[in-house]
């Protein structure tokens, strides 16, 4: 079961980023997550582009179509996604018959350093999620609130109640991309 770990932030020291480097170390058995860093390369969505599509966007879709399902770590920004994470979104969600995001599990996690740990960034990102007819996992949600106590200098995941959250967050995804792919048409 191979998943891709996208992460919303393109910041050095990104708390989502080290999220992702931990659920990569936490994967039970059968599950490998491979943290990407692609987005920074994507250029921003127009359509005048989609006739000839940009090389870096070609290579994420394609490593979108090869995975058995995503990982989406997000930071919140002003209440919502950042913009790259949705500009990304954007150009996966195109053109038909290419919408590699279609039928595709995701599971949804992050990190801020506010009180309310990206409630507000999920529920956005869900909203965009419901349009590309991607299955997000229901549930468990993971909120990382004020993250710089949960990490340590070096990104390492330092509290222990968010790894084993994190741990059943996991195994739930890894029933949910089995019984997606068995009811896919
Ligand atoms: C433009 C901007 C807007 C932000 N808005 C919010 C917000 O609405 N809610 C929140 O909890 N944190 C907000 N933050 C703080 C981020 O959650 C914090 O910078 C976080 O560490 C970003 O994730 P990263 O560590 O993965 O880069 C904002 C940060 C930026 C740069």
């Amino acid at each position: 079961m191979n998943v891709l770990g996208i992460c919303g932030s393109l910041r050095r020291d990104s708390y989502n980023r080290s999220l992702l480097r931990a659920a990569a170390e936490r994967a039970p058995a059968g599950m490998t997550i491979h943290p990407d860093d692609r987005l920074s390369a994507i250029p921003l969505f127009n359509e005048d582009l989609e006739h000839d599509t940009p090389a870096a966007v070609r290579d994420l879709r394609r490593a979108v179509a090869a995975a058995d399902g995503l990982l989406i770590a997000t930071p919140e920004y002003n209440q919502s996604i950042p913009g790259v994470l949705k500009n990304a979104i954007d150009w996966l969600s195109r053109p038909a018959p290419e919408e590699v995001l279609v039928g595709k599990p995701v599971a949804v996690i992050g990190a801020s350093g506010g009180r309310w740990g990206t409630r507000l960034a999920q529920n956005a990102l869900r909203q965009a999620l419901f349009a590309t007819e991607s299955v997000p996992l229901p549930s468990p949600a993971l909120f990382v609130r004020e993250a710089q106590n949960a990490f340590d200098a070096d990104g390492g995941l330092i509290d222990i109640a968010i790894g084993q959250s994190l741990d059943a967050l996991l195994v739930e995804f890894a029933r949910w991309i089995e019984i997606t792919h068995r009811h896919r048409p």
